[in-house]
């Protein structure tokens, strides 16, 4: 879906919210990039965003198309500064009520409160779509993330156990939560 929204922040700085296009693709490429490089926190080392240019614009494209799905940019001036997205969690009919969420900003803007208006803009638009919860995975030790995600009334539902595997060898476990939008209009 398409989004577009001017959020000031505390510092007084403004943070453009917008859907991302295909004409973003070498932006959201790039920090998607640069942010898997600066923490353990997600899912893909750096090198392996191997997706090309053509790759991520039709991906853009496909997400801004479906009414779904939202890929947000979080701008502060030109620069992108993170991202942020919902999407539904398979295409079939018996997890049509489901969609799944997730954020990365760079290590740069963390503390501004651009990580708290990106989850407010998510859940209010995932309102407006039939999905009835909303879905999320993060890293244990993440705490940063998941103090976040709890201000937002995330709970945690189960645990997966050594679900990565870092390239040193050490594990690290994964919280599933989630967040019931029956009836919270
Ligand atoms: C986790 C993450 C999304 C948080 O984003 P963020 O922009 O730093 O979040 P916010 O600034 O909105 O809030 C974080 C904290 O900063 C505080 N804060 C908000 N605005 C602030 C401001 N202007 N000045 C100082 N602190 C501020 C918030 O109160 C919050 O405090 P808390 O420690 O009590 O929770 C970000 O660190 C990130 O992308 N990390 C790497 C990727 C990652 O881990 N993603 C999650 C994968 S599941």
């Amino acid at each position: 879906m398409k989004f577009n929204k001017e959020i000031p922040l505390k510092d007084g700085g403004t943070l453009l919210l917008r859907s991302l296009g295909a004409q973003d693709a070498q932006q959201a490429l790039a920090v998607c990039r640069k942010t898997a490089g600066e923490t353990l926190n997600l899912i893909r080392y750096e090198d392996e965003w191997t997706m090309t240019l053509e790759q991520e614009a039709a991906y853009l494209k496909k997400t801004e198309d479906d009414p779904k799905s939202l890929m947000l940019g979080a701008f502060i001036g030109d620069t992108l500064a993170g991202v942020g997205s919902f999407l539904p969690c398979a295409a079939v009919d018996r997890a049509r009520h489901r969609a799944s969420l997730g954020i990365s900003i760079l290590k740069a803007y963390w503390g501004r409160g651009i990580g708290t208006a990106i989850m407010q803009t998510l859940i209010d638009e995932v309102k407006k779509t039939a999905a009835e919860q909303l879905e999320l995975e993060v890293v244990a030790a993440n705490e940063r993330a998941i103090r976040l995600y709890e201000r937002f009334g995330f709970v945690e539902f189960a645990r997966h156990p050594r679900k990565l595997k870092y390239r040193d060898g050490t594990y690290a476990d994964m919280v599933l939560m989630m967040l019931d939008l029956r009836d919270k209009a």
